[in-house]
């Protein structure tokens, strides 16, 4: 779609996948104004930003959606003609021990963003878009066949994904009841630069390099779908700008892997770069308890993405995690201002290893 003005909020914008689709519209689209609003929880970090924190098109706000009449105030003084919004609490352990603050974030947070969104756009919205950042999960799990499309029944079953399909709900609720032009895509697992390491790859990069042990839940026979985050952002770019409101958009890159076979290869390109004697790394390999109610696969089918906007992954799989790992070992002093203070607790706390 065209935007008259293009003047966007992303939110979360200094998490992971907010860091690269704010990088992505600051850098490929000067004559945008990117305002990121993002309460800088323990995932938010402005050095995941430091490369576009002087543009002048990017303006960051630390505060929290939650808060409508700051989010009204930012809405007055920019004059927003998008949101892309990314800000959630986005960890599956997380939500297992403290499932309210999903709630507050996930689905307040979402609901608040939408109604003040709709009382600024309401008299005219024309060239305006809320496009809801969305995950997989709110599918459910699926045994060692089949799909998710666009059409699948939500059927989340942890505190993360319920609060995610129940903010999917409300995003569509608005959508039918006040017509607020809005967009959904539902992506599978990302990786990539700027990961948090508490999430299954980053962790293990860390770990390896530390020499700790890999905690593997259960067997590890869980399957995830992989996706390199640009590839991921880049999706958003195409369909923030050519898919259809009211639409919704499943993003995956055909990337199955079980999770001891993920770790398996992590091991052997780490004990190439790092210098190590083949099976090295691997003798870390620790199975332990396994995740409450722990999802046994994901798998999308993007075939509505491919076929109507033209987009498909441009990374496999072995390159993405070379390109990752390359990165976590020339980014160590982020890692470890990231694993320093906080981490510890809750790392001890999660497995105690
Ligand atoms: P993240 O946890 O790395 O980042 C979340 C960001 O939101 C952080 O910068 C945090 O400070 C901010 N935030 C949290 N609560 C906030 C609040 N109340 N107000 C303002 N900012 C707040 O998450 P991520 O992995 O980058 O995920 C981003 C979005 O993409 C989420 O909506 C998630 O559900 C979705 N998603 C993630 C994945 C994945 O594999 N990571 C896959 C599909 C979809
Ligand atoms: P995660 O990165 O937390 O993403 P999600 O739960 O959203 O898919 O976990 C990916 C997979 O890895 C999942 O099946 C759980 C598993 N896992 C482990 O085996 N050990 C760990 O320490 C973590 C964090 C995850």
């Amino acid at each position: 779609m065209t935007l008259s003005k293009k003047i966007i909020l992303i939110t979360g914008g200094a998490g992971f996948i907010g860091s690269h689709l704010t990088r992505l519209f600051v850098n490929k689209y000067p004559g945008y104004q990117i305002v990121n609003l993002d309460k800088l929880t323990y995932a938010g970090n402005l050095e995941n930003l430091k490369d576009i924190e002087g543009k002048p098109n990017y303006i960051f706000v630390k505060g929290d959606i939650e808060d409508m009449n700051m989010v009204k105030k930012l809405f007055t003084k920019y004059r927003f003609t998008g949101v892309l919004h990314c800000a959630a609490e986005s960890h599956v352990d997380r939500s297992i021990t403290d499932p309210l603050a999903f709630v507050k974030t996930n689905v307040l947070g979402t609901v608040s963003m939408l109604q003040v969104t709709k009382d600024y756009w309401k008299d005219n919205y024309k060239g305006k878009l809320f496009y809801h950042i969305s995950t997989d999960e709110v599918y459910g799990s699926l045994r060692e066949t089949g799909y998710f499309t666009e059409e699948t029944a939500y059927d989340p079953r942890s505190p993360y994904s319920a609060s995610k399909a129940s903010s999917d709900h409300f995003v569509r609720a608005f959508y039918h009841t006040y017509h607020l032009p809005v967009i959904i895509s539902n992506c599978s697992n990302n990786y990539g630069p700027f990961h948090f390491p508490e999430k299954l790859i980053p962790l293990c990069i860390h770990n390896i390099i530390n020499n700790k042990p890999l905690p593997i839940y259960g067997k590890g026979l869980n399957v995830r779908d992989w996706l390199f985050v640009e590839d991921h952002v880049r999706a958003i770019d195409i369909i923030f700008h050519k898919g259809k409101p009211g639409e919704t958009y499943n993003i995956g890159g055909h990337n199955e892997w079980k999770n001891i076979d993920i770790i398996k290869e992590l091991c052997r390109q780490m004990d190439i770069k790092l210098g190590r004697k083949k099976g090295t790394s691997g003798k870390l390999i620790t199975f332990v308890k396994d995740r409450a109610g722990h999802d046994l696969r994901y798998a999308i089918d993007a075939t509505k993405l491919k076929k109507k906007l033209g987009w498909k992954p441009s990374l496999q799989f072995e390159e993405g995690l070379a390109k990752t790992i390359d990165w976590y070992l020339n980014n160590n002093e982020w890692l470890n201002d990231v694993t320093s203070g906080a981490y510890k607790t809750y790392y001890d706390k999660q497995y105690g290893l």
